[in-house]
């Protein structure tokens, strides 16, 4: 069978797929409906020699196919998640997106990096985390492993942040690469990051740094513009760096870097144009970098199918702007039980998983993370909400009163915090610029 070459192709075989016989088919064909989750190694193949049909797995020429597959699969992918626009769901996504993935019995780790104001734990119903990046920051836990928590989902942990500022409130570069490069060593599949608000270097830099970055924006006009400014903003601080050592090209990126804020007065091109005069490579580093820098998008609260193609805007002016291919990989609508889950304490997905919200967000997973499509992605889509509602059934209650105190991290302000009955997000961190001035 396949251990027969006939120059650069080998030889074809028939494949049983729910008692539908295909074929013949040829090793890339199997290939491709293997990473499609179409055929997987208890499938039926049809071996010549004993003219039976066997389990895919017993067949020599194909198990590399399918460790193949495994390895990629089990590859270490750390996502951040953010976007400029404060409110947008950011945090809400980032835990419902990681049960999603979890489904999947991938190992899955969400980290709160919002430095300024940490509430992933609270959208997780978890109010008092037993250890937080306080923690780890302050040496009385030396891994992120030992401040990993569990959480009520199979396959799903939580690394918690600290409320108010780090001691870290203004981490170098280096710094926010080594942290990331550490969360890389975590054992898990997929990590996903919730960044804080805003466009600082704080949030860039993690987005940046992760292996893909997640756009979240609502169809409003003021969050498309924030978060197309958010994008703007990371690529330049990406060349800002690549080119740190080059004083020519940095003048001038410098120059468009600096534009009167929120108005985008210049293309990539007029930039790639003018370093291109200078110098010929750093034009063309730069012309590689873009084509090669696809952040994903997500629109959340969407009201209608005309605000659905928002996001195809988005991904026009990205490219005709910035010269990046936006992958805009799906939305989740707006949704009264969302609200009501978040004040319940409860991720939205495991609060209703009939909801809108959750079907959106199961298509988004299926479809646009896992890239499983047609009748695939649609059988994939069902197995994800069926799964989220057996995990739904035995979700704790978080069982909070309305005077509860619920800002339970340990922070920089313990003790000497005044809001600390205060909610979600951690108000404290509106008070930073007051803080900063006094001290
Ligand atoms: N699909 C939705 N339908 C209805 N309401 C939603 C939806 N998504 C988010 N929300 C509402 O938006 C609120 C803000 O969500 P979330 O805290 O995740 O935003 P964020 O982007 O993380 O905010 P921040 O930038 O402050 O960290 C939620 O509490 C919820 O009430
Ligand atoms: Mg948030």
């Amino acid at each position: 069978m396949f251990a027969k070459y006939e120059g650069a192709t080998m030889s074809e075989v028939f494949v049983k797929i729910n008692n539908r016989q295909l074929g013949p088919l040829n090793r890339r064909e199997i290939k491709n409906l293997v990473v499609n989750g179409e055929f997987s190694q208890d499938d039926l193949v049809y071996h010549e020699d004993s003219q039976e049909w066997v389990e895919a797995k017993q067949i020599d020429e194909l198990r590399t196919i399918f460790i193949q597959d495994e390895q990629q699969e089990r590859r270490k992918t750390v996502y951040a998640v953010g976007g400029g626009k404060g409110g947008v769901g950011k945090t809400i996504l980032t835990a419902s997106l990681g049960i999603g993935l979890a489904t999947y019995d991938h190992e899955v780790v969400i980290v709160d990096a919002d430095l300024g104001g940490a509430n992933l734990h609270t959208s997780m119903g978890i109010l008092e985390p037993e250890y937080t990046f306080y923690h780890f920051y302050t040496l009385q836990r030396e891994n992120l492993d030992d401040i990993c928590l569990e959480t009520p989902v199979s396959n799903l942990k939580l690394i918690s942040g600290a409320c108010g500022t780090l001691g870290l409130a203004n981490p170098r570069y280096s710094q926010k690469v080594r942290f990331i490069n550490q969360l890389r060593q975590l054992n898990a599949d997929y990590i996903l990051l919730d960044l804080g608000a805003g466009s600082s270097y704080n949030v860039i830099d993690f987005f940046l740094a992760a292996d893909e970055g997640v756009l979240v924006t609502t169809p409003e006009p003021t969050a498309i513009q924030e978060t197309f400014n958010f994008l703007k903003v990371a690529i330049m601080r990406r060349l800002v760096r690549e080119f740190r050592k080059n004083v020519a090209v940095l003048s001038i990126i410098d120059q468009y870097m600096y534009s009167e804020p929120g108005r985008m007065q210049f293309t990539m091109d007029d930039l790639i144009k003018d370093v291109k005069e200078i110098d010929d490579e750093a034009a063309y580093y730069i012309e590689n970098f873009l084509g090669k820098y696809h952040p994903r998008l997500i629109l959340n609260m969407v009201h209608s199918s005309k605000e659905i193609r928002e996001g195809d805007s988005f991904r026009t002016a990205a490219h005709d702007i910035l010269n990046v291919d936006v992958d805009y990989i799906g939305f989740v609508e707006y949704d009264e039980s969302v609200r009501k889950s978040v004040k319940e304490l409860k991720p939205f997905v495991l609060d209703n998983p009939r909801s809108k919200a959750a079907k959106s967000l199961a298509r988004l997973i299926t479809v646009g993370i896992l890239q499983k499509s047609g009748w695939v992605g649609y059988k994939e889509k069902r197995r994800v909400l069926q799964h989220l509602k057996a995990e739904s059934v035995d979700y704790p209650e978080a069982n909070v009163r309305e005077s509860d105190t619920i800002c339970s991290v340990n922070c920089f302000y313990w003790g000497d915090c005044d809001y600390q009955e205060g909610g979600y997000p951690c108000p404290i961190r509106n008070l930073d610029p007051i803080f900063k001035r006094n001290g």
